[in-house]
């Protein structure tokens, strides 16, 4: 396998509540092409707990995974001897999971005998745009989603410096839990974002935290707080109200993300010779317009170009791990990993920068 060749790789994602299986081909040009991308969300077996239940996740990853792996490749039309590489997701994300779908991996590149790759996951998310826009690096990333809240500036595959991250909830996580407090459906962003568009944002005066601070990182638990409280003393709550709540939340939100970012790029062009010339958001919460109608504006006033993947591309899928172990083997990067490889609950991706906080559960979101 040399790097200058074209390599098709099958990817596996199970680090969180989706189990997703792709094919992915990246030719020697550096041109990508999705032969196959199979998503199962298991929105439904957790829907009743109000959350993601780990071992939930994990018996569901096990159930499925065979069957969408066929699908896989059935869908892009190979046999397992076609494929060069298996990439799994080996972390960061809840361990039950991501221990199944990388022995899952390791088992079928035994029988595939090719090589095995273990991705971290926010890798897969930063190195997208390589696969569905032909952006390469260095960028200016904004990863925004139900577990991940972080900037980073990417220098190149492989090189990555954390600028920001959250110090407590990771904003689709805000976004889902005021939909649970005000008894919207999940998941909760879409069902905020749709009772936003018939709001006042300026009814209620929800808190702005980290606003002007220098590091630009970022903090949701206290507005989360300030909805609960608006919430209460406006019981019994009707449609009008809860349409305000939802708008307000999400200009509060959106005027934080705009500054922690600005504060982003301003620190991106310190740290590298040349500004880099774009930026790019993703994660589930990035199809938000009212966040993305902002940054477009944000970008444009400091001569950056927003791209953002498209939404099915921007949300966990198996397609950017296998693109992610693609650009790492054409860049020579790619270690092939033994088969004694291990799942990591918290993996950061630059591992270079002091950790923001210490440990425990928040450690997953960073
Ligand atoms: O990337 P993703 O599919 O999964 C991970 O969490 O990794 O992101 C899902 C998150 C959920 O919190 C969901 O509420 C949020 O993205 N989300 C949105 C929107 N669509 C999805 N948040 C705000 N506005 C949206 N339109
Ligand atoms: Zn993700």
């Amino acid at each position: 396998m040399s790097p200058s060749a074209h390599i098709t790789v099958l990817g596996i994602e199970t680090s969180c509540d989706e189990t997703a299986v792709a094919v992915v081909r990246r030719a020697a040009d550096g041109a990508g092409e999705i032969l196959s991308n199979v998503v199962r969300s298991q929105w439904q077996e957790h829907a009743a707990f109000g959350g993601v239940v780990p071992e939930i996740a994990a018996r569901a990853h096990l159930e499925c995974l065979d069957d969408l792996a066929a699908t896989a490749l059935k869908d892009a039309a190979c046999e397992l001897d076609d494929i060069d590489l298996v990439a799994a997701t080996a972390g960061p994300g809840l361990i039950g999971g991501l221990l199944v779908g990388l022995t899952f991996a390791k088992s079928l590149a035994l029988a595939a005998d090719t090589p095995l790759a273990a991705i971290n996951h926010l890798e897969g998310h930063a190195l997208t745009v390589g696969l569905t826009d032909g952006v390469r690096p260095p960028y200016v990333l904004l990863l925004v989603s139900g577990g991940h809240t972080q900037t980073l500036l990417v220098r190149d595959i492989g090189s990555y410096v954390r600028l920001g991250t959250t110090v407590d909830d990771a904003l689709g996580e805000a976004f889902d839990k005021t939909a649970k407090l005000l008894g919207l459906d999940a998941p909760g962003g879409p069902s905020v974002e749709r009772f936003a568009a018939d709001g006042n944002a300026d009814a209620f005066a929800f808190p702005r935290p980290m606003l002007g601070r220098d590091a630009p990182h970022f903090s949701f638990a206290g507005l989360k707080t300030a909805v609960r409280r608006a919430a209460e003393a406006a019981a019994p709550i009707t449609d009008r109200t809860t349409a305000d709540i939802c708008a307000s939340f999400q200009a509060a939100v959106t005027d934080c993300v705009a500054d922690r970012i600005e504060r982003a790029i301003a620190l991106a062009s310190g740290a590298s010779t040349a500004p880099p010339p774009a930026l790019v958001i993703a994660g589930g919460v990035a199809a938000n317009r009212t966040l993305r109608g902002r940054l477009e504006g944000l970008a444009a006033e400091h001569g950056l170009g927003l791209i953002a993947p498209p939404p099915p591309l921007c949300t966990d899928n198996a397609a950017m791990i296998a693109w992610a172990a693609a650009e790492r083997h054409a860049a020579g990067k790619l270690e092939a990993d033994g088969f004694d490889v291990a799942a990591r609950a918290r993996w950061p991706l630059d591992e270079v920068s002091a950790p923001v906080f210490g440990s425990g559960r928040l450690g997953v979101k960073a």
